[in-house]
């Protein structure tokens, strides 16, 4: 976090990442022993997540972080997180409809879809709507409809809800077949 305060990143957002980080980790607690992830990955994702909001407020903060990240010689990976977790990862067609450069910024990997998960929950929670994290898992689905500006727009809401479930699945699904994606 201190690196966050000397990139020059505001307290309520420096706030925000914290919370992140720690539904982040959570949420890796919740999927049990038998799925396989990268906790220290997920935290430094989670930390960094919205490091462009330096410079940029709206939907550009992805990128931007991203470059900045790699400026910074921050991993790869917490600059792919920093790129995917705007709009609940926007596939390459709809990229230019957000106003994104061209690419494709779905994440990738488990501990990118979960720092983009957590960071939903959170708005929920920031936003009053849910009490805990817990809380907003579970009613994650009827508030992003009832709530529409929680969501953004349909497509957004629709692949959060996709992340959310995927989630529930891997957590209820201890036993994956060999290879079998968890999340
Ligand atoms: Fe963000």
């Amino acid at each position: 976090m201190q690196m966050l305060r000397q990139a020059g990143l505001g307290e309520k957002v420096i706030a925000h990442s914290e919370r992140v980080t720690a539904t982040a980790l959570w949420l890796v607690d919740q999927l049990g022993e038998d799925v396989a992830v990268d906790r220290e990955r997920v935290r430094r994702g989670a930390v960094f997540h919205d490091l462009g909001k330096v410079e940029d407020g709206g939907v550009l903060h992805g990128v931007v972080g991203a470059r900045l990240g790699r400026a910074l010689g921050l991993e790869e990976d917490v600059c792919r997180t920093m790129e995917v977790h705007v709009r609940g990862g926007v596939p390459a067609e709809e990229a230019a409809r957000y106003g994104l450069p061209p690419g494709d910024y779905r994440p990738e990997t488990l501990e990118q879809r979960l720092v983009v998960l957590a960071d939903k929950l959170m708005d929920v929670v920031e936003a009053g709507k849910a009490a805990s994290a817990a809380e907003a898992l579970a009613t994650l689905e009827g508030l992003l409809h009832r709530f529409p500006d929680l969501g953004k727009d349909a497509a957004t809401t629709a692949r959060i809800l996709g992340l959310a479930e995927a989630f529930r699945a891997a957590r209820r699904e201890n036993e994956r077949q060999p290879g079998e994606q968890a999340f």
